[in-house]
């Protein structure tokens, strides 16, 4: 482990955050884990203690679209710690739906999360880096990022924005000193497939012109998702490690296979790859 560091960490109530809020604790940084509902943080603590990581984890309330809640957990973490040495935006969910099954109200959902979310918090913590003339903020993006599916069009594209920002903000850190990174894995078995799946309002409606299509993908997605053993641990692994590295690397895409995928959908055109998703997923249009 590098230096002991003060992290923060959203949405640890499931997932990568909890893992990634266990793992570090565990190695002896000191951990202000957040989530919206702090009922929730029986399976963090359950967690970090079977790691020996309980002395150094702090649970604090943060509901990311909320920058009220920010604001407090901030300053809760400033007064007691005097710094923020690293921030892992990780809170975000998926909501699944052809663009005219999404209303706006499910749009501004997602994006209030995955992408503004991460801006309200960024924008609470930078002040408290900057003058330090250091720190790190790791944004979790995903392969999804890097390329659309049918029905996924609200979690991609706000991805895409997540990264978009992400490299922008590398540019303007850089000078103060502020190093930015992001992870973006593959798929992992966490709840946001199951529990915290979300759906479009028209997702279930029969007279949607959507309506077998997305239920079959939705069965796809389901038996996909149910077999699916991949360890979210691997993707703690990978924070820990930038956050170890002296110089760590703007993109870090998790495991073998989404290193293959991202070269892929970067190499071949994209009427190809629209067409071997079309195989794949096909309409019946
Ligand atoms: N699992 C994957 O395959 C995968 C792949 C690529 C990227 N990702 C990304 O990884 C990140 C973590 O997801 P996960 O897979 O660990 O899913 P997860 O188990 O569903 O965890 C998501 C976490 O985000 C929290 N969250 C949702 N809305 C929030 C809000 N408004 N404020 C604060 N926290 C909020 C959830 O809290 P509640 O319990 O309160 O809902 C939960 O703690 C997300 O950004 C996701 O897009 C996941």
């Amino acid at each position: 482990m590098s230096t002991p560091k003060i992290i923060l960490i959203t949405g640890c109530s499931s997932g990568f955050g909890l893992l990634t809020a266990a793992r570090l604790a565990s190695s002896g940084h000191k951990v202000y884990a957040t989530m919206r509902d702090p009922g929730k943080k029986e399976f963090l603590e359950i967690e970090t203690a079977a790691r020996g990581g309980e002395k150094r984890l702090n649970i604090l309330a943060m509901d990311v679209s909320r920058p009220d809640t920010i604001k407090a957990a901030v300053k809760e973490i400033v007064a007691r710690e005097g710094v923020i040495d690293v921030l892992v935006n990780n809170a975000g969910f998926g909501i699944g739906g052809f663009f005219e099954d999404l209303s706006d109200a499910d749009w501004r959902a997602q994006y209030d999360v995955n992408f503004f979310g991460v801006l309200n918090v960024t924008r609470e913590v930078l002040p408290i880096m900057r003058p330090r003339q250091k720190g790190l903020v790791i944004n979790i993006s995903s392969m999804a990022a890097f390329s659309g599916t049918p029905a996924f069009g609200a979690y991609c594209s706000s991805k895409f924005a997540l990264e978009g920002f992400s490299e922008c903000l590398y540019m303007e850190l850089r000078p103060h000193g502020i190093r930015v990174a992001l992870v973006e894995p593959g798929s992992y078995r966490t709840k946001i497939f199951e529990e915290n799946a979300r759906y479009a309002s028209r997702f279930f409606d029969a007279d949607s012109p959507y309506f077998s299509w997305s239920q079959r993908l939705k069965l796809m997605v389901d038996q996909h998702a149910r077999a699916n053993h991949r360890d979210p641990e691997e993707v703690a692994a990978e924070i820990e490690a930038i956050i170890d590295s002296p110089a760590p690397s703007f993109r870090n895409i998790v495991g073998f296979r989404s290193r293959v995928r991202y070269w892929f959908v970067r190499h071949i055109p994209f009427k190809f790859y629209a067409w071997m998703v079309d195989l794949a997923l096909p309409s019946n249009a």
